[in-house]
């Protein structure tokens, strides 16, 4: 599929931002709309070195006369836009229901109306539930269980765009992915956390007993995995995003403590996360048969990353000094 024009909704994010960088250089003929409500983890310096490739947009895709500005013309919109952190959505779920619910029904109802070729989106392996201590894995055929306000927000929204596929016969794809890490992270979520914190010689908060396990998929991975299903993925399917790893959140610190040159004595054991989830994992298949392929290890993923944060301080200790940290804990 040939795209001459993308918007990307929530691309001054995390995950977005870094799948603009990736587009901008692989498709140089292609126009790139980011349109961002810049909330508290959206970030104008993201996407600084991008500045003059790309036209950006603040504002909410939950407001029509927004996208009414932004939509016409655009063949493909990729929709990263919500709000993305479960500890957040345990103090107040209702951003998340305007933004990852409402916001994704006023979308597709822009798609209809400006005759959009494609919409993909971005969804998370938390719609499938806890899989406890089971040894399987989530496929895209079962049922989604989502145990906290924000994986339910996320499945809502994806009820809406196989909805708006079944009924109007919109060309949409979903990707599941699973806990992604990597540059530009915000610092809330547990490695940019853990990161940043030990870099400040501070404590490492271990939620629990630390051995709730997550598949930890490096960023450029995943937006590779977007890519390949936006061009290859059938209309109406869902893919799930992994990287085959299972890695304790008490991995997590020890590995981060190691690197940095630090003890175990930089770990605290907080109360656990209520009604956390102990374990997810996907299984990738049914995205690496249309030829999606990782190239991230886990040990050089994180290491990479690591010294990301220790090379842009500036960028986190920006973001540092304005918030509170101990109002919400680690991912
Ligand atoms: N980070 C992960 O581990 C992970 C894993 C799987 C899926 N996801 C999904 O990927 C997407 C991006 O996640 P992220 O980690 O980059 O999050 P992020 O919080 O870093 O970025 C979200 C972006 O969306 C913007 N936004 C929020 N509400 C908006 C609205 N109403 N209108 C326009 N923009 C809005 C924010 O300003 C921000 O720039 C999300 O949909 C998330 O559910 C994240």
């Amino acid at each position: 599929m040939s795209i001459s024009t993308v918007l990307v909704t929530g691309g001054a994010g995390f995950i977005g931002s870094n799948y603009v960088r990736s587009i901008a250089q692989d498709h140089p003929k292609c126009t790139i709309r980011v349109l961002d409500l810049l909330t508290y983890s959206g970030n104008m310096a993201n996407l600084a070195d991008l500045e003059g490739r790309i036209e950006f947009t603040q504002g909410d895709i939950a407001d029509p006369a927004v996208l009414d500005a932004v939509v016409p013309d655009c063949d493909t919109i990729i929709n990263f836009a919500a709000e993305s952190h479960v500890d957040r959505s345990l103090v107040d779920s209702r951003p998340f229901v305007h933004s990852n619910v409402l916001g994704v029904q006023v979308l597709l109802d822009a798609c209809r109306r400006h005759d959009v070729r494609r919409f993909l989106q971005i969804s998370t392996d938390e719609v499938y539930g806890d899989l406890g201590s089971t040894s399987r894995c989530s496929l895209e055929s079962d049922p989604l269980r989502p145990r906290n306000p924000y994986a339910a927000s996320k499945a809502a929204a994806e009820h809406l765009v196989q909805a708006a596929h079944a009924s109007f016969g919109l060309n949409t794809v979903i990707t599941r992915g699973s806990n992604t890490y990597g540059p530009w992270q915000y610092p809330e979520k547990i490695i940019p956390l853990f990161t940043t914190q030990a870099m400040e010689g501070l404590s490492l908060p271990v939620y629990g007993d630390g051995t709730a396990v997550r598949d930890y998929l490096h960023v450029d991975d995943h937006c590779a995995g977007i890519e390949c299903v936006l061009h290859n993925g059938v209309s109406g399917g869902i893919y799930n995003l992994g990287a085959r790893l299972q890695i304790s959140g008490l991995d997590v610190a020890d590995a981060i403590l190691k690197h940095i040159g630090l003890s175990n004595d930089h770990l605290t054991f907080t109360d656990d996360r209520i009604g956390h989830d102990y374990r997810y994992e996907v299984d990738p298949s049914k995205a690496e048969s249309l030829g999606w392929i990782r190239s991230r290890s886990w040990q050089e993923g994180l290491l990479s990353t690591i010294d990301w944060y220790q090379r842009h301080h500036d960028w986190w200790q920006a973001i540092r000094s304005k918030s509170r940290f101990g109002d919400f804990k680690a991912r």
